[in-house]
């Protein structure tokens, strides 16, 4: 499957999978690797490209990330980024220094080279990276250190006010080497994603046929060979995730494997008959479906505990453990299925950038697993990747796109300890939330679409049969791609009736992201919110305030915990 790889080599920046998700946009498959990664595996890897990432580090330190100079000699194409850029200076003999002031955000950068797919026009360089781009361009620059003195032989292609070499590159011999100190990754940097496509298909060569259908023709026969006649647990939770690899396994390996789905009592409401009702013996797949009510088990084990990481690792570990049980009772068990993500594997600190949740899937897996193995079959996709394979694979559209829902459940929606009494005032509430966001989004869309037929109709078009709305009209700008209630351990005075009330508060969170990784606040109409506190407070029995968290992520995170 992956005849033609990109390697992003971490040096520790925040935006790395940002760089290997561009790259896979433009059909091209690639894979992060810490900066640690002994050359000889690199080599194994055989790349058609290699892109070094930006990092927090100054590369003329002794302790900083840095990779040996022989990966300049492998005639492997080679992009640097940031730091990347600084680094490949450094290694080769040119000079990187401090500047007085740092360059941040939005720049403007000015090519010095020909920049057009045709003969040098005016200029004495014409830069292959830049081909179908502008003279002058925006990018997002992120740095205090800049190359000040470029290595023998390499040509500066671009400059801003305050940075001499916002590019440079060397293209001559068998050698193509590249430096950019801006981040093309970034969306408000202007032709970023060219820049990068002109790297990876006309400059590395890559054809560009890294297709969904093909990921999942592959994944399947790897894990034909991979399991044999090997059995394997499969944990499905209902999220996206688990069911793609689920029905992924199913394809696969057919009756050999076993679903088990464990209600950890941080579901949400109704949550656990539902995810019964689509993959259990009455729904329309094969995954030998076994339920499992352990909620009991799991209040008890999270009784008092406050601290969200120990929270999401006893969460992490009891999921296992009741797993372990499971397998035997069904007898001998191989394999251990997780519908772990690329950004689970990332997020969770197994690359170079920094941890900021471990997420419990990776990151609190246990000491003492019963099983032989554990496999992922999406462990190197991204989310929109998993979706793409679900609708591959003919998996409903509304079960693939269904928002995110996170492994430790309400867990990390109840802030301090949990509660029976707490997870079902987060459940209610939720379910009000969730419901009348659907609402309001289908009333949107039946309002855009009357308007859309009586704007026709003035114009003598007339609109017949049955048109639908999620088609014609697409979404709302202030549509979240995760929306949920969570519980703050806030009590506060309220008065209800004629009775002063001492209860929690309630917290909404709506949140429009393409990725995860950052996220904004959502724009939900007011009478909306207005109608949701309503409804909470005089349906939830126990909460007497609500409130609308604004937070973008960063600095926040989507979830509370
Ligand atoms: P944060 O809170 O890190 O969330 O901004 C980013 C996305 O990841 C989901 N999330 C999790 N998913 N296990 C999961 O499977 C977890 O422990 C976990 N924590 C957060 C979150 O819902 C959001 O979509």
């Amino acid at each position: 499957m992956n005849k033609e790889m990109i390697v992003v080599l971490d040096f520790g920046g925040q935006y790395n999978q940002l760089i290997a998700r561009r790259v896979r946009e433009c059909n091209v498959y690639a894979e992060v690797h810490p900066y640690t990664l002994p050359i000889e595996e690199l080599k194994a890897m055989n790349p058609k490209g290699i892109i070094f990432t930006g990092g927090p580090n100054s590369v003329y330190l002794d302790t900083s990330p840095a990779y040996t100079r022989e990966v300049f000699d492998l005639g492997i194409p080679i992009l640097g980024i940031c730091y990347g850029s600084q680094l490949m200076a450094h290694l080769l003999g040119g000079k990187v220094k401090t500047a007085e002031v740092s360059e941040y955000g939005k720049t403007e950068v000015e090519l010095d080279c020909d920049f057009e797919n045709k003969p040098v026009t005016d200029k004495a360089y014409s830069s292959m990276l830049y081909a179908g781009t502008a003279r002058n361009m925006t990018v997002w620059m992120s740095h205090t250190d800049y190359i000040a003195e470029v290595p023998e032989g390499f040509t500066v292609t671009a400059h801003t006010a305050n940075c001499p070499v916002a590019s440079m590159e060397y293209s001559k011999d068998d050698k193509k080497l590249y430096a950019v100190q801006y981040h093309p990754e970034v969306l408000h940097t202007e032709y970023g994603k060219q820049i990068l496509e002109n790297f990876v298909l006309k400059i590395c060569g890559c054809s560009g046929d890294w297709r969904m259908d093909s990921f999942v023709e592959s994944a399947i026969r790897d894990l034909r060979e991979k399991i044999g006649n090997g059995r394997v647990l499969c944990a499905l939770s209902g999220g996206v995730d688990s069911s793609v690899a689920a029905v992924l396994l199913s394809k696969a390996v057919g009756k050999q494997l076993t679903c088990v789905f464990v209600d950890h009592g941080l579901l949400r409401k109704d949550e656990g008959d539902e995810v019964e009702a689509i993959f259990g013996p009455k729904g329309n797949y094969e995954l030998n479906f076994i339920r499992v009510n352990a909620q009991d088990r799991f209040y008890l084990k999270l009784a008092g505990e406050t601290d969200p990481e120990r929270k999401r690792h006893i969460i992490g570990e009891e999921f296992i453990r009741v797993f372990e049980e499971e397998a035997k009772k069904i007898g001998a068990v191989d394999f251990l299925a997780q519908g772990t993500i690329y950004p689970d594997v990332i997020e969770s600190g197994l690359g170079e950038s920094a941890v900021i949740k471990s997420h419990h899937n990776v990151g609190g897996l246990p000491d003492h697993v019963d099983f032989k193995e554990i496999v992922e079959p999406l462990r190197m996709l991204f989310k929109d990747e998993v979706r793409r394979c679900g609708l591959e694979l003919g998996i409903p559209e509304y079960l693939v796109f269904r928002q995110p829902f996170p492994g430790p459940g309400l867990g990390v929606r109840i802030i301090d300890d949990i509660t029976k009494e707490k997870v079902r005032i987060v459940q209610e509430a939720d379910a009000i939330f969730r419901e009348e966001v659907d609402k309001a989004v289908q009333q949107w869309k039946c309002d855009e679409l009357d308007k859309i037929c009586e704007e026709a109709e003035e114009e003598g078009i007339h609109v017949g049969g049955i048109v639908d709305p999620d088609k014609a009209v697409g979404l709302p700008d202030w549509y979240p791609n995760q929306y949920f209630a969570a519980l703050t351990n806030m009590r506060s005075v309220g008065v209800m009736g004629d009775f002063r009330t001492y209860d929690y508060a309630v917290v909404l969170r709506a949140v429009s992201t393409s990725d995860f990784m950052t996220a904004d606040c959502c724009n939900i109409p007011f009478e909306v919110l207005q109608k949701c506190m309503n409804r909470i407070i005089n349906e939830v029995k126990g909460v007497n305030r609500v409130m609308f968290d604004l937070t973008s992520k960063p600095p926040g995170t989507i979830e509370l915990l």
